[in-house]
């Protein structure tokens, strides 16, 4: 599996951290015995779970080897982080209280199948929330790996960001359904983010730490060279430096669900 850069991650924390917050705000449990944070990056996050529900054991769950050491700083009693695959973790019937996956859900595949899976994990009054790319956002990289001078050596490298081949997130309304269907009454909305980011090729620093790994990490010497620089003049062209520095519209999709 490529490997997580929690420094680089960690380069965004600010614009990282705001849906986070946002999307936890809408959580209405007030009492949990149990919360789990999955794909929980470098833990910081995961550390304002234990501060709202303080009497609740929280589980951070990532899997980055680099991410659960650099998480494993903030491990307390009430706070601990475990290595795994979200794709694979599977709650016993009703033994969660909060489920949180934010901005890691566009790393896993088949939602169809995932998504109930933990929503049947779910106590009463408990509540699943995640954060994902909206499914048909493409900052302009998707394209180029689509093209034939990288199609066939990029293989089957997907994004998590990109046109719909390459992410397994699924429209809005499908979430609600999935949800509904397992039983959870269902709050989801789409919100653009207006990032104003500083330095030089921002775009390109901030998606070298999440969607663009899996591209540039399947291409090595003179090819990952060319690559990066088609995607960085693509990236300057498509958001373009201001005197304030450069804008990068992120469209997001929330999905709360909870259980009565
Ligand atoms: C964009 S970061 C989000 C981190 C954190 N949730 C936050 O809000 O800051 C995505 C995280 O998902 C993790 N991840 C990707 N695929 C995963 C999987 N199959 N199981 C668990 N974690 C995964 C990555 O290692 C990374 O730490």
């Amino acid at each position: 599996m490529a490997s997580w850069d929690p420094q680089q991650y960690n380069r965004f924390a600010e614009e990282r951290a705001r849906p986070f917050r946002e999307l936890v705000a809408r959580i209405p449990t007030t009492q949990a015995v149990a919360v789990v944070d999955l794909g929980c990056g470098p833990g910081t996050m995961t550390a304002t779970l234990a501060e709202r529900w303080s009497d609740a054991a929280v589980l951070g769950i990532d899997s980055s080897p680099d991410m659960i050491v650099a998480a494993s700083e903030r491990q307390t009693a009430q706070l601990r982080f475990q290595l795994g695959d979200a794709g694979q973790w599977r709650p016993q019937r009703g033994s969660v209280d909060v489920i949180v996956a934010n901005a890691s859900l566009q790393w896993v595949d088949d939602h169809e199948t995932l998504l109930p899976a933990w929503a049947a994990g779910l106590d009463d009054g408990g509540t699943l929330a995640f954060q994902v790319p909206v499914s048909t956002f493409d900052p302009g990289f998707g394209g180029i790996a689509a093209r034939p001078r990288w199609a066939g050596l990029l293989g089957g490298a997907a994004g998590a960001i990109g046109p719909r081949s390459a992410t397994p997130v699924l429209p809005a309304a499908e979430y609600v359904r999935l949800l509904s269907a397992a039983g959870l009454t269902v709050d989801a909305w789409e919100t653009t983010y207006y990032h104003v980011l500083p330095g030089d090729d921002p775009v390109f620093e901030w998606f070298k730490g999440t969607g663009l790994r899996p591209y540039l990490d399947a291409l090595s010497g003179d090819d990952r060279e060319e690559f990066t620089a088609e995607v960085r003049q693509e990236l300057r062209r498509g958001y373009p430096r201001e005197p304030f520095g450069t804008i990068l519209p992120f469209p997001r999709l929330f999905v709360v669900g909870h259980r009565a």
